[in-house]
């Protein structure tokens, strides 16, 4: 049952505010892990708290229980004339209401309630404009909604309710106020005020209408406020829901008498009701299988979707069942966004319409349980086996980048320090501000190479170099290095020996079948990050987890190949005149943000590739652009993985093997590109492949997802606002040199 049942109308909770997001640019990274569904945000109010800061009984960690226990405001205190009034909370309510889009059209609105408000009016009867009100203040923590998981989700991430519990409102003027008060007139007028939340003040202005009624003053207030200057929206998750900017925050207030009536200290909300019985799915016999089966090996504390959802117990699948309900049913997760059209691919999700069915009814019966709330969730075996072990954790040293440059790719060397040659069979990479993360790369260096980085780390006083495009090592590359001739497919020498990456939405990976990366002792790893900042940087640790497997015959070198294509993504007729959009101009605008790479990568392209810009540029029908080259495949071998890459605008991507002859295959095939899910996809079986087989890269760019944007003449390059085709397979090859 959603808030509406709550008892008494709960409290309320006031416009959020969040601040201070002025001058942000998109954010996407921080926003769309918030929430879901429903997402909405926001609201509220205020904040404060300046003085009795409440501590409410929060569960651990994560989904808090929340006491309603009113919070304490300022006591003002009656002078000749007044008549003090306390707001009753059992009758006072704080309402947000937003609207949530899925896929652009409007779905609903979100809507949320809060208990637990206080405060006084000092009410002058004789001459209503003198009418003094004290600090109100606010529990937000308590916001309510239909959707258990916004609510976690505010409460953690938007308005960070669990940490800042208590919004604020201080009256500056009341405007429209005059006379002496009549008993059952209804007056209408506006406030003035400064909303507080999260401890940073707004200016609000509401509209407002009051009676005085039987020793009783009833108001309410209204104001439509921006979630973006509370800096908590407007929230989009993942492409899946978005929600408008604008809040409407509705207070009603009830206020009696403190010397003749008892003003409530406490709100009773009555728990959601539970359903068992017929039709009503079995915890232990029916979700904690579909849970363990398709959503715990990510979900898991310690895993990397944990950051957003945590389940790891019965009571975490309780606590955002109606969450889990709305992400399976509109087919969000678990995350998949390969179409059926190439190869079969591995760990295909394979949650049915009836499971699916389950989740729902069993959230709408109000999750019962019957296990403990602590019983452990655990992997299935199989969705365990997907996870490497951590054999090895090798961190960056603390880096902060630079506001000034807001796409910063930077280079840190992790040493395995092993001490004989090992083969790293699989990797995790540890994100910390994954929010500044755009992607990382992972490259192996012989400890030559190791050696001549020395004087260019920290040269510039932060940790690190700076490194566009690669790590651009002088020295001998690692000895092994499966196969030959060497990467003659690629002609983009940045990316050879690549060995990992880890872009948005990845999850850990194993190699499949036996094979790795062997290192010798002394060699390392070059772990290139790009950050890309909306916000003021933070500093970040990052680092990688490598599982290690001694060297036995049986297992196999692999190497990554990395197909890319050139970009030519011309702008709009309409903003033809715009300074970038001339493509010289947005030329010489990379070179002079990311160096000498900023053309030489784009350039480098269209002569591997064999094509014009012209050429590319005329696909462009006014709104989609596409691109492709044609490749081949290096050497003889099986290829067990493949991943697709682009940027924000991207649209499709299909990597396809013997492309328009009767033996075409199709490797990848990614109908509708979203960034946030950049999936590594292992392949069912191995594929057989030949050393020149045609191997061709296509992707398509939508620029509609530019819009707002500076127009420029999109070329490939290292921003997140340029563009990449890119792709990589991983290949064992048959010739084995140890
Ligand atoms: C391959 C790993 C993976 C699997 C499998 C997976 N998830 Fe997720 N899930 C994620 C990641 C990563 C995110 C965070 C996405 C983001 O940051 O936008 C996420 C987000 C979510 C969210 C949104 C939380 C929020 O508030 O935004 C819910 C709910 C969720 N998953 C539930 C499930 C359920 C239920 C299943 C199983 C049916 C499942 N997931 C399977 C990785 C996974």
């Amino acid at each position: 049952m959603s808030d509406e049942d709550a008892p008494e109308e709960l409290t309320v909770p006031e416009p959020a505010d969040k601040t201070e997001a002025a001058g942000r640019t998109t954010r996407r990274r921080t926003v769309r892990r918030l929430s879901i569904a429903g997402v909405a945000v926001g609201l509220a109010a205020v904040g404060g708290f300046a003085y009795t800061q409440l501590k409410p009984v929060v569960d651990a960690q994560r989904y808090a229980t929340v006491t309603y226990e009113v919070p304490t405001a300022p006591k003002l205190t009656p002078t000749a004339g007044e008549t003090l009034l306390r707001v009753d909370p059992t009758r006072s309510s704080l309402t947000y209401e937003v609207d949530e889009e899925l896929g652009g059209r409007k779905t609903g609105t979100a809507k949320g309630t809060t208990s637990g408000i206080a405060g006084d009016v000092a009410l002058n009867q004789a001459d209503l404009a003198r009418t003094r009100m004290g600090r109100i203040v606010v529990n937000i923590e308590q916001f309510e909604s239909d959707n258990n998981l916004r609510d976690a989700r505010i409460r953690q991430d938007f308005l960070q309710s669990n940490e800042y519990p208590l919004a604020t409102f201080d009256l500056d003027k009341i405007t429209g106020l005059t006379g002496e008060v009549e008993e059952g007139k209804t007056y209408e007028f506006t406030i003035d005020g400064k909303v507080t939340v999260k401890g940073k003040p707004a200016t609000v202005t509401w509209d407002a209408t009051a009676r005085w009624e039987g020793g009783e003053l009833v108001a309410t207030a209204t104001t439509v406020a921006k979630l973006s200057r509370f800096d908590a929206g407007p929230i989009s998750i993942a492409g899946l829901v978005q929600t408008r900017d604008d809040v409407k925050l509705t207070l009603k207030l009830t206020a009696v008498d403190p010397s003749t009536t008892d003003v409530a200290t406490a709100v009773e909300r009555e728990a959601r009701q539970e359903r068992t019985g017929t039709g009503v799915p079995s915890y232990v016999g029916d979700i904690e299988p579909i849970l363990e089966r398709n959503c715990v090996s990510c979900h898991q504390s310690g895993q990397f979707g944990a950051h957003t959802l945590t389940l790891d117990d019965a009571g975490d699948a309780k606590a955002v069942s109606d969450g889990i309900k709305t992400v399976t049913q509109v087919g969000y997760m678990p995350p998949w966004f390969a179409s059926d059209k190439g190869v079969d691919l591995a760990h295909k999700p394979d949650i049915s319409d009836e499971e699916i069915a389950s989740l729902a009814a069993w959230a709408e019966a109000g999750a019962p349980l019957d296990v403990p709330a602590t019983t452990k969730l655990e992997p299935t075996r199989e969705a365990a086996e997907l996870l490497p072990r951590q054999d090895q954790k090798m961190f960056i040293p603390s880096y902060t980048g630079s506001a000034d440059v807001s796409n910063d790719y930077r280079c840190f060397v992790l040493e395995p320090e092993i001490a004989e040659s090992m083969f790293m069979t699989g990797y995790t990479f540890l994100g910390d501000q994954v929010a500044q993360l755009h992607h990382a790369q992972v490259f192996h260096i012989s400890g030559e190479q190791r050696e001549n980085v020395r004087s260019k780390e920290g040269a510039d006083g932060s940790p690190g170099w700076s490194c566009y495009s690669s790590p651009s090592l002088p020295g001998r590359p690692p000895d092994r290095d499966p196969g030959e001739p060497r990467h003659r497919d690629v002609g983009f020498a940045g990316q050879a020996n690549l060995v990992a990456g880890w872009v948005p939405g990845q999850s850990p990976v194993i190699f499949p079948e036996n094979a790795g990366f062997l290192m010798d002792p002394g060699d390392a790893l070059v772990l290139q990050i790009h950050y890309h900042y909306g916000d003021e940087p933070v500093a970040d640790r990052s680092g990688l987890a490598i599982q290690l497997t001694p060297d036995t015959p049986d297992i196999r070198e692999m190497r990554v190949v990395n197909p890319l294509a050139p970009v030519e993504v011309p702008c709009l007729p309409e903003d033809a005149d715009a300074p970038l959009c001339d493509r010289d101009a947005a030329m010489e605008e990379n070179v002079r943000l990311y160096g000498p790479s900023g053309a030489g990568t784009q350039n480098g392209l269209l002569m591997l590739c064999g094509r014009t810009p012209d050429e590319l540029a005329a696909t462009f029908d006014g709104r989609f652009a596409r691109s492709w080259c044609d490749l081949v495949v290096p050497e003889d071998g099986v290829i067990t993985g493949v991943l697709g890459h682009m940027h924000t605008i991207g649209s499709t991507l299909r990597m396809t093997l013997d492309a328009d002859t009767p033996a075409e295959q199709i490797l990848l095939d990614i109908p509708d590109w979203s960034f946030d899910w950049q999936m590594n996809y292992a392949l069912a079986k191995p594929l057989r492949v030949k050393a020149g087989q045609p191997l061709r890269l296509e992707c398509s760019w939508d620029r509609a997802k530019a819009a707002g944007r500076e127009p420029k003449y999109i070329m490939f390059a290292e921003g997140t606002e340029d563009e990449m085709c890119f792709a990589t397979y991983s290949l064992i090859p048959d010739r084995q040199d140890r």
